[in-house]
């Protein structure tokens, strides 16, 4: 268990899952927390990372430091996606086994399942299949990142876990235009689509792909608790349990930024995947379960994203 003064690192705390652990730890009045921004410490260059982990030696790490993006940004720089990441990871996880760090907790994502894994996908199917195309090189990254923690734990006794979130979204996302995921964007298409007055909205496909969405601060509640509550090997899923289909998530959007216009739905444009669902009875019997009505989620993001400068690159 962290104590209220442990000295607990929060890689990535800019970041909007990093900066939802903060909120967390924070609100929870852990009071010892160690921060660096990528300006002041790139977690890619071993060096310096090397030499902040002997300075400081924090006991605890949340790596939420990652190079993140959608489908277009995946796709189009893949060299860029594994290099960061890679090099981001084995940095931060061997620094920190390296220094004495008590417990880190690795932030993956769910993309790290096969393409066509068994719906909803348990923890265990990992590298049982070929991995989605678009976004492998951050894939590969993000498994070697938890495998790596796996075989420290295994060859040295370290006590490092990892933590898989479905899509997320809350206080804090990026709204670029390409290069953020689906709910922000379509936060963003309908907030300007509102005040362009513009009487339609063209979405691509036919709404029917089912999706599961988090909101951050649910997630931060669970990474605290894990670091907490769980050691093991094998990753821990984290999700809503909820699906909702793109159809249904564009009409939530609508109606929480005011949009009265028309939605049409571009049938010529793929669909994607048809189901997307994390099986999250691990974390469940763990006994944490996420509080946020999707709804009321996106209404706390919406007003996230009308009172603060959005971010619009990573
Ligand atoms: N967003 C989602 O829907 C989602 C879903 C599932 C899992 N996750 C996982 O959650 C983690 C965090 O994602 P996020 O959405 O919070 O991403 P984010 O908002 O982009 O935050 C990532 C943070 O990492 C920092 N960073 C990137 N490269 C760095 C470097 N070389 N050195 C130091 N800091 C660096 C970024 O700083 P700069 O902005 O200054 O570069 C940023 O503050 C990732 O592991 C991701 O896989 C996210």
């Amino acid at each position: 268990m962290m104590e209220k003064g442990s000295k607990i690192f929060v890689a990535g705390h800019r970041g909007m899952v990093g900066g939802a652990i903060l909120r967390e730890l924070r609100r929870q009045g852990y009071e010892n927390i160690v921060t660096r921004t990528h300006a002041e410490l790139d977690l890619t260059c071993q060096a310096a990372v090397e030499d902040f982990f002997r300075a400081e030696r924090p006991e605890y790490v949340f790596l939420a430091a990652a190079k993140v993006g959608g489908i277009v940004a995946n796709d189009t720089a893949p060299a860029d996606f594994m290099y960061v990441n890679m090099m981001l990871e084995m940095n931060v996880v061997n620094a920190a086994w390296r220094y004495g760090c008590k417990k880190l907790e690795f932030l993956g994502s769910s993309c790290i399942y096969p393409r066509l894994a068994p719906q909803p996908m348990k923890e265990d199917c990992l590298l049982t299949g070929a991995l989605e195309k678009t976004n492998e090189a951050y894939a590969l990254a993000k498994i070697s990142g938890l495998k790596y923690c796996e075989y420290l734990n295994r060859q040295y006794g370290t006590d490092f876990i990892s933590v898989m979130p479905t899509n997320l979204y809350g206080p804090g996302d990026n709204y670029h235009p390409e290069h953020s995921h689906v709910l922000p964007a379509l936060i963003r298409r309908f907030h300007e689509a509102k005040v362009a007055g513009a009487p339609e909205v063209v979405c691509w496909g036919d709404g029917s792909p089912l999706r599961e969405f988090l909101y951050v601060d649910d997630l931060a509640g669970l990474c605290v608790f894990l670091m907490n509550r769980y050691s093991g090997n094998e990753t821990v899923n984290a999700g809503s349990g909820q699906e909702v289909s793109i159809r249904e998530l564009t009409e939530i959007v609508a109606r929480v930024v005011g949009y009265e216009g028309s939605i049409r739905w571009d049938v010529s444009r793929p669909n994607g995947t048809p189901r997307k669902l994390l099986d999250i009875s691990k974390a469940e019997a763990l006994g944490w379960r996420a509080s946020t009505p999707l709804e009321a989620g996106i209404a706390l993001a919406y007003k996230d994203f009308l009172e603060n400068p959005v971010r619009t690159e990573r």
